[in-house]
């Protein structure tokens, strides 16, 4: 009787804390912490008005593009359809046994691991293609006057590298300038595995010595994951997901990084992966990613940086070129994007991103879920002002930023010209990558790392 009574008690606490807020619900601002799996709608800046200047005319465009939201590798696909399967089923078990603490079990019940089907690893998606067509058509608003052009072999100018979601990106964007018709006649250079304005990084053997495949490049990360803030992230999701033991910090990291991808895939759908996080566990995850990214591809080596001026040479002489071909698009990698802005000194925190400054790095500018989602893209506009003096709009993700040295947003190509003089003056490539010295030889353990210049 005594016991009946005390059940029923129970039964109705556990009620009442499943329909009101005790029981977890997830966050409604996740997707802006999902790094550089954030789909590009996030992002986007839908004003896409001619952009005017008084007494300007616009002469030449150069833009650097990462292609759109694409499917996992298949060593995430394979993670996917194993381990966060049988992770789901546990989390379904530990709900039904009252060990849970989410509000809601039915979006984990339905789900089922889901790619678009006969499409390669890593190749783009629906989404990606859409997110790049729709950029394409919104460029054409913003520079009427060359790109609401004719397509036009001598004028124009697209390349890609040497994978499926480049290629794809390309044409879909092509399709947003010209239409889909006209978008066929568009003719491509071969693309190839090295390109040295494209992939520079590739061929950089100092780099990849030195930075890509130094166990020093991920002991940041490493140690922020093993982070007294990151164990009792862990710990907290754990707990929520009703297990016992604590997950392992791959686990939460798969968790996480299907989250990102079934949000960037699919508008209107709700990932459960993404329901089990706090904002404050997705800023904790996101600020690992963001660790990696800073000493892979961003400010913490200064020959990362560096190594990308013949990009900036190639977007440099197009833009002072008297050349017909008036504009240029490449179709890229996170690797170029993220190298090329750092080459720029943008997103240059006064502090370098560590494993204990978590808290003083709240405000940070190096966030890859703004500065590196899917379909990033960096563009330069030229303008020919007053007195024929030239002036360089520079835009990342379809926003106009301040670049260093410059005094307002359309800024004198000679103050760009003194800023990055050694840039364009003292690019010596082979020079800067040689490498000399014995190959260091990395651990097993930095086989998720390693291709960063894959994403
Ligand atoms: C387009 O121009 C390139 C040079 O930029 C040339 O090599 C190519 O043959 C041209 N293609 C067509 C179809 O005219
Ligand atoms: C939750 O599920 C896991 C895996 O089945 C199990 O090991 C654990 O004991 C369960 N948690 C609780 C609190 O029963
Ligand atoms: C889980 O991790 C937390 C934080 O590090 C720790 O306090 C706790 O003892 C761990 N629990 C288990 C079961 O290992
Ligand atoms: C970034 O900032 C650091 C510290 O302020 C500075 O030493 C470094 O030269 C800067 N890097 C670039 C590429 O501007």
């Amino acid at each position: 009787m005594c016991v009946n009574y005390l059940f029923l008690i129970l039964s109705f606490l556990i009620l009442v804390s499943k329909t009101t807020g005790s029981c977890h619900k997830g966050h409604d601002k996740y997707f802006k912490y999902l790094a550089t799996k954030t789909g590009y709608r996030f992002i986007q800046n839908d004003h896409d008005n001619p952009l005017q200047f008084p007494d300007c005319e616009l002469t030449k465009v150069w833009g650097l593009v990462r292609h759109g939201t694409r499917l996992p590798g298949d060593k995430i696909i394979s993670k996917m359809k194993n381990d966060l399967t049988t992770l789901q089923q546990e989390i379904i078990d530990n709900y039904s046994q009252d060990k849970s603490n989410l509000c809601d079990i039915s979006k984990f019940k339905s789900w089922t691991p889901h790619f678009e089907l006969n499409r390669e690893e890593k190749s783009l998606t629906m989404e990606g293609q859409r997110e790049l067509l729709a950029l394409g058509k919104r460029l054409r608003n913003r520079f009427p006057t060359l790109l609401n052009q004719k397509f036009d072999n001598d004028t124009f100018f697209f390349k890609y590298t040497k994978t499926q979601r480049t290629q794809e990106s390309a044409f879909r964007f092509v399709e947003g300038l010209f239409g889909r018709e006209a978008s066929t006649e568009v003719w491509y250079p071969r693309s190839v595995k090295q390109d040295p304005i494209l992939r520079f990084y590739k061929a950089c053997e100092k780099w990849r010595h030195t930075v890509d495949h130094n166990p020093a490049s991920f002991e940041e990360q490493e140690k922020f994951t093993s982070s007294k803030i990151y164990r009792q992230t862990v710990a907290a999701v754990s707990r929520r997901l009703g297990f016992e033991r604590n997950l392992t910090a791959v686990e939460i990291k798969l968790m996480y990084t299907t989250c990102g991808f079934e949000t960037a895939w699919s508008p209107g759908f709700d990932s459960p992966w993404c329901s089990i996080f706090t904002v404050k566990d997705l800023e904790v995850l996101e600020y690992a990613e963001d660790i990696d990214y800073y000493w892979i591809d961003g400010h913490g080596y200064p020959l990362t940086g560096k190594i990308a001026c013949p990009a900036f040479q190639d977007m440099m002489n197009h833009i002072g070129s008297s050349s017909p071909r008036h504009t240029v698009f490449y179709f890229t990698h996170s690797g170029t994007l993220l190298k090329f802005l750092t080459h720029l000194s943008l997103y240059n925190d006064s502090s370098p991103l560590l494993h204990n400054n978590y808290a003083h790095m709240r405000e940070r500018k190096w966030r890859v879920s703004q500065i590196d989602a899917f379909g990033t893209n960096l563009v330069f506009a030229n303008y020919r002002c007053k007195n024929n003096r030239n002036h360089l709009l520079t835009l990342h993700q379809e926003i106009p930023v301040l670049l260093p040295g410059c005094q307002e947003l359309l800024c004198p190509l000679e103050t760009i010209q003194a800023t990055y003089r050694t840039s364009l003056h003292e690019c010596e490539f082979e020079q800067m990558c040689k490498h000399e010295g014995g190959g260091k030889s990395t651990g097993s353990l930095r086989e998720e790392n390693t291709d960063h210049d894959e994403l």
